[in-house]
């Protein structure tokens, strides 16, 4: 195997300097539970006894006495393929959708008393966004009034859908093209006008509903160790741009899951019949979860900000708590596939600004994987997650560097130094 190396100087503030993402972690062990209705077929007489049903579940002993809470209730699932659907007229207008749903969210809002409880509505959850008031869009839904009307009163958050392509329409992609720092800046930025409409209305903007490609992913591609990059890049960024919560997307035996809850029978690749069942287990991309729980830590104020850094295949992000750089993240997103044999490796020099203490060393933790495409076989820091109870297995290794030896980030490869 050849290694070749190349050189990057990197600048870190000790300090946070205009801190755009900002981590509240959850302490509680309350579950939250977002209900969504579909408004496809129009029938109100659906929509009403459906939030009976689901008022009355959430005010059972069963999920009260768990903890469990109905935070918001959804209403309409991706209204902007409506049409497209055959569900309404090819016609069908944001200015019709939103007096549709003012119509039945004003059922649901008295039917569930919305004015004495804690529950809210997550608005919009279309498929795409127009990004302008005259089509399918916070704007547009904004434009109509729906903030003003009675349902609209309680909506706290609004969600966007969004997918990097769509395995189902052959834009499945290439794995290198879902890792790709500018496709995933491209693809979160265009989202920038809709984010700054919904804040300063004072509202959450959120992704309800997210992964890397439609149809519940790319074979090959959305289940693979490269994914795991895309997944740590993807949802860091996301923060960077004022989106405060990414929901992936995940169903049983869908390609692109964190996990697979269930036994499986099928191959989630292709749907044929497997010789021996697949017990529960995690896929790559569970890793990217772990590595972002791990970076923004347990301090409920977490700030991170993206590092500017003049290289096409290196990310990073910097974490500060209390004002204090704490951590860095980078990723190497040049795919190293198999049957490659020449893994290249970046050489990250740090250097430090600000007042503050100006960190000597660092611990590092890497996640380790063989090839971009393969499926299994990652470690964080030497340790696993592909066990029999998805609980972390393995020593955890320690490796330790100086400021002044800098760091080395190999192709595919991602990265947490420690200070
Ligand atoms: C909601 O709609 C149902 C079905 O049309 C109706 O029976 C019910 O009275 C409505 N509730 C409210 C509070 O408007
Ligand atoms: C949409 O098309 C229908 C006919 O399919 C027509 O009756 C209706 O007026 C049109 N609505 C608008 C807003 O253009
Ligand atoms: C989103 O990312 C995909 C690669 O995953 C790329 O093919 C597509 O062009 C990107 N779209 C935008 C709008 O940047
Ligand atoms: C391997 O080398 C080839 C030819 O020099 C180059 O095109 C390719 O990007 C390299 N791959 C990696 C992962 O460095």
């Amino acid at each position: 195997m050849r290694h070749t190396t190349s050189a990057l100087s990197i600048k870190l503030f000790v300090s946070p300097l205009g801190v755009p993402g900002t981590y509240a972690s959850d302490h509680s062990v309350m579950c939250h539970a977002v209900h969504a209705h579909n408004m496809r077929a129009v029938k109100l007489g659906a929509t009403f006894l459906e939030t009976q049903a689901i008022i009355t579940a959430f005010a059972s002993p069963a999920l009260k006495n768990a903890g469990i809470t109905l935070d918001f209730l959804e209403l309409g699932h991706e209204a902007d393929f409506y049409n497209a659907n055959g569900d309404r007229a090819s016609n069908y207008s944001v200015s019709q959708y939103t007096a549709e749903w003012i119509t039945f969210a004003t059922n649901m809002t008295r039917t569930a008393h919305l004015a004495g409880s804690n529950t809210r509505f997550w608005g919009g959850a279309f498929a795409l966004s127009s990004h302008s008031s005259t089509g399918f869009s916070p704007q547009g839904i904004f434009a109509n009034n729906i903030l003003s009307s009675e349902p609209g009163g309680f909506i706290t958050t609004i969600s966007q859908h969004h997918y990097s392509g769509s395995f189902c329409s052959g834009d499945g992609g290439l794995l290198q093209d879902l890792m790709t720092k500018a496709t995933i800046r491209s693809n979160l930025s265009s989202f920038t006008p809709d984010i700054q409409a919904t804040q300063d209305r004072n509202l959450d903007y959120v992704f309800g509903e997210t992964n890397s490609y439609a149809c519940h992913g790319a074979p090959g591609v959305s289940n693979t160790a490269g994914a795991a990059l895309w997944t740590l890049d993807y949802a860091l960024f996301a923060s960077q741009l004022g989106i405060s919560k990414v929901f992936f997307h995940e169903g049983i035996g869908y390609k692109y899951n964190l996990i697979q809850p269930a036994v499986l029978t099928r191959s989630i690749l292709d749907g044929s019949p497997l010789a021996t069942p697949q017990q529960p287990h995690v896929q790559p991309t569970y890793y990217a979860a772990i590595i972002a729980a791990e970076a923004i830590g347990d301090s409920g104020r977490t700030q991170a900000v993206e590092l500017s850094i003049s290289n096409t295949r290196i990310s990073g992000y910097a974490f500060y708590e209390g004002g204090a750089l704490k951590r860095a993240v980078f990723i190497n997103s040049l795919a190293f596939l198999a049957g490659a044999t020449n893994r290249t490796s970046t050489h990250l020099d740090l250097t430090f600004s600000g007042s503050g203490t100006k960190p000597k060393s660092f611990s590092v933790k890497r996640l380790v994987i063989g090839h971009a495409d393969d499926t299994s076989g990652l470690t964080w820091g030497g340790q696993t997650y592909e066990t029999v109870d998805a609980r972390v297995g393995g020593t955890l290794s320690s490796e330790t560097g100086t400021v002044a030896g800098g760091i080395d980030i190999p192709a595919t490869q991602a990265i947490m130094i420690s200070f």
